[in-house]
């Protein structure tokens, strides 16, 4: 069976198409490169030993994204990545968070149509949920107003694929919304290539480790939580990509009691930056250099996954600890650092 990954040359995409390859599937890649390089090609194949068919393609550019489905009607399902990610990036540059986040996911939905088996997972995310009422966060938390274009163009995401089936039932939909996910894969072949100064945690920990930056800066330290700092959920990214498979599988063997449905995607254990700052030195085996100062604006307290509906519903769980995820982040840094 032929899937279709858009993006999947970038961090989530790349570690998802080789969990695919590994079940046997024919993959067919898409990527703009703009978040992510052509090499990452040789490492999922250095993995799978299968290189998937790669097409560099724009999905803003409509006409290319009709004549790729034109070219590729038998694909069976399609598995939606591409996107731009940064939060404080869309808060400076709205516009074009809309126009890459939105247009291209109604240009592929579109396109959709034609195919025989429409069978689509979302990348979505837990921002959606900004600042859940109750932890941890189930699917039935309320989605909250965007605290940034980043998070609306997810929210918005979800709103086009629910009302595209509502007139189309013959389109099934999974919408997977991660909550932080982090790691490499343990081959070091493929991993995370944050582009400049990384804003995420794990890759700032990481390059502040391998003498790349100076010093991690911890953004507040007090917060109403155990030690002040910020609670997430750090989902392992193996972990992730292999729940993009099950998703899929769900689809494929019609098993979905809806044809739009959605879930959390984590550990359902909460750490704080302190307590993941203290898993990487027990990895690493040294004291890394940090310095707690002010919040980062923006950030939500706690936010990590109530794991009952994926667990039971989509028969899914992670299998890897933070730990795990990183001792891989640390793997790959190293390895990408010595080339
Ligand atoms: C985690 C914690 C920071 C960097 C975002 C998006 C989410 C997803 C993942 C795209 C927070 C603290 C961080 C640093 C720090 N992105 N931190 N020093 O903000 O939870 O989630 O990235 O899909 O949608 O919202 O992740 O890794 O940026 O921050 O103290 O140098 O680490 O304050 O508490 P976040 P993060």
């Amino acid at each position: 069976m032929k899937i279709l990954v858009t993006g999947g040359l970038g961090f989530i995409g790349s570690h998802t198409v080789v969990e695919l390859q590994n079940e046997g599937y024919e993959v067919v890649i898409i990527d703009n490169l703009s978040n992510s390089s052509v090499e990452v090609l040789d490492g999922i194949t250095a993995i799978t030993g299968t290189k998937p068919y790669f097409e560099k393609l724009d999905l803003k550019i409509k006409g290319d994204v009709q004549s790729f489905f034109k070219k590729h009607n038998d694909i069976a399902g399609v598995i939606h990545f591409a996107a731009s990610k940064a939060v404080g990036e869309s808060v400076n540059n709205p516009l074009m968070y809309y126009e890459n986040n939105i247009n291209t996911l109604v240009y592929v939905l579109q396109e959709m149509k034609q195919l025989n088996s429409q069978n689509f997972i979302f990348s979505s995310s837990c921002t959606v949920y900004g600042q859940a009422d109750e932890l941890p966060i189930t699917e039935n938390a309320p989605v909250k107003l965007a605290e940034s274009p980043y998070g609306n163009t997810k929210q918005i995401g979800e709103e086009i694929i629910k009302d595209t089936c509502k007139v189309n039932k013959n389109f099934n939909s999974i919408a997977l919304r991660y909550f932080n996910p982090i790691g490499a894969h343990p081959s070091t072949k493929i991993g995370e290539l944050p582009i400049g100064v990384p804003q995420n945690l794990v890759p700032f920990i990481t390059q502040t480790a391998i003498g790349m930056r100076e010093q991690l800066l911890v953004f507040g330290g007090d917060y109403p939580t155990r030690d002040g700092t910020c609670i997430r959920d750090y989902i392992h990214v193996v972990d992730l990509a292999k729940a993009h498979v099950v998703a899929l599988q769900r689809l494929l063997s019609g098993k979905n009691n809806s044809n739009f449905e959605f879930f959390n995607l984590g550990t359902g254990k909460g750490s704080s930056v302190l307590e993941a700052i203290k898993s990487f030195e027990s990895v690493w085996g040294k004291k890394l250099n940090y310095k707690v100062v002010g919040r980062r604006s923006g950030d939500v307290i706690s936010a990590y996954a109530d794991t009952n509906k994926v667990n039971n519903v989509l028969g899914w769980k992670t299998k890897l600890t933070l730990d795990d995820a990183m001792e891989s982040a640390w793997k790959w840094e190293q390895k990408i650092r010595n080339k």
